[in-house]
């Protein structure tokens, strides 16, 4: 496997494969990324796109095979998105299996991670109505297609990457919510109703303007709509926390993205799946505090305990809708509703 972090091992990679004419007049520049991949921008005058690149874990062996699968599942999950909603999803440009990597789209130079944007309090309603539209757009389709059903049957990479590090680790630290929460989550493996993003999070979204950019397939699989909505939302309730003073708006962005996603849904019941989704949601937004993975900006041990503290109320009043959830959460932040 070639290492594509290596500039000059790289540029001729690109050359032999003919996906650049000029080795000399592209650039080259590093967007992250981290542990588990390489992700690359190329541009040139002529072409700009992205390459990403899984990287075997140094573990085990067998983790080689499924980083092998890592990138195999990203690919064909970018591939269906963009063709359900081209306008926001990134074109597949090339994929190649050997080398563990395939190249899409770029972005606008000019895009921002709408995670950055929601933290400095912009709040943009016209953004998140194309996410939740893109994401019912899809889960619509997926739910429908027995080719789908089948390709993205494998729950590895959410096991391993969400119901382990999130969920099960919460139940262990939790005892009073733990048979609760192996009862979500047998429900998020066992509901296998449409093809899940998994990693749906305003840090794989980049803005350009009035554009967005859905990216980050890796953990695609075919499961409970529920904790798509479910992820995205958390992320607006987590900082409301963080900053209290817009805590409304970013209840009223978590209640406009939910009731539009779930207008548009057409192949369960909605009030069923509003339902599941406030659970999965408490269940996530405790996990951000106790979990395997903590949200860096929530740093005050006050703000830990007010989630937990929320989390716990959401379950035990057993709460049905974004709208209750709104005034309820308001209401413990001490913000008007
Ligand atoms: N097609 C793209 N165009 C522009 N930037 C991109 C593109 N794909 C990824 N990026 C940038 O690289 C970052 C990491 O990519 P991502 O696919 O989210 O990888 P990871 O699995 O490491 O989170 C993104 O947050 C984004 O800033
Ligand atoms: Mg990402």
């Amino acid at each position: 496997m070639i290492n594509i972090a290596d500039e000059k091992v790289f540029k001729e990679y690109l050359q032999q494969k003919h996906l650049i004419s000029d080795i000399n007049a592209v650039t080259i520049k590093p967007l992250g990324g981290g542990v588990s991949c390489e992700v690359i921008m190329v541009r040139s005058s002529e072409q700009s796109f992205v390459v990403k690149q899984a990287l075997p874990k140094l573990r085990v062996k067998e983790d080689w095979f499924s980083d092998v699968a890592r990138v195999v599942n990203e690919k064909d999950c970018l591939d269906f998105y963009h063709k359900i909603a081209p306008e926001h999803v990134p074109k597949l440009l090339f994929f190649d299996q050997e080398n563990n990597l395939f190249g899409m789209e770029a972005a606008p130079e000019s895009s921002k991670m709408w995670k950055g944007m929601l933290l400095a309090g912009v709040i943009d309603f016209d953004v998140a109505r194309k996410v939740a539209l893109t994401l019912a757009d899809v889960h619509n389709v997926a739910a429908g297609d027995a080719v789908i059903l089948r390709r993205f049957a494998s729950q590895k990479f959410f096991i391993e990457l969400r119901i382990d590090p999130y969920l099960r680790t919460i139940a262990s630290r939790h005892p009073k919510l733990e048979k609760l929460i192996h009862h979500e989550i047998a429900r998020l493996i066992e509901n296998k109703q449409t093809l899940v993003h998994g990693d749906y999070s305003p840090k794989n979204i980049l803005v350009d303007g009035s554009k967005i950019y859905i990216l980050d397939f890796e953990v695609a699989h075919i499961g409970d709509p529920s904790f798509d909505l479910g992820f995205l939302t958390n992320h607006f309730i987590l900082k409301a926390i963080k900053h209290k003073q817009w805590a409304m708006s970013y209840l009223n962005l978590a209640t406009y993205s939910a009731e539009t996603y779930l207008q548009r849904i057409n192949f369960t019941d909605t009030k069923v799946l509003e339902y599941n989704t406030i659970k999965t949601l408490a269940l996530l937004f405790l996990a951000r505090v106790d979990g395997k993975s903590p949200a860096e900006y929530i740093t005050e041990g006050y703000d830990k305990d007010l989630i937990r503290k929320i989390s716990y109320g959401m379950l035990e009043q057993d709460i049905r809708s974004y709208r209750d959830l709104a005034s309820y959460f308001l209401n413990e932040i001490g913000t008007l509703a």
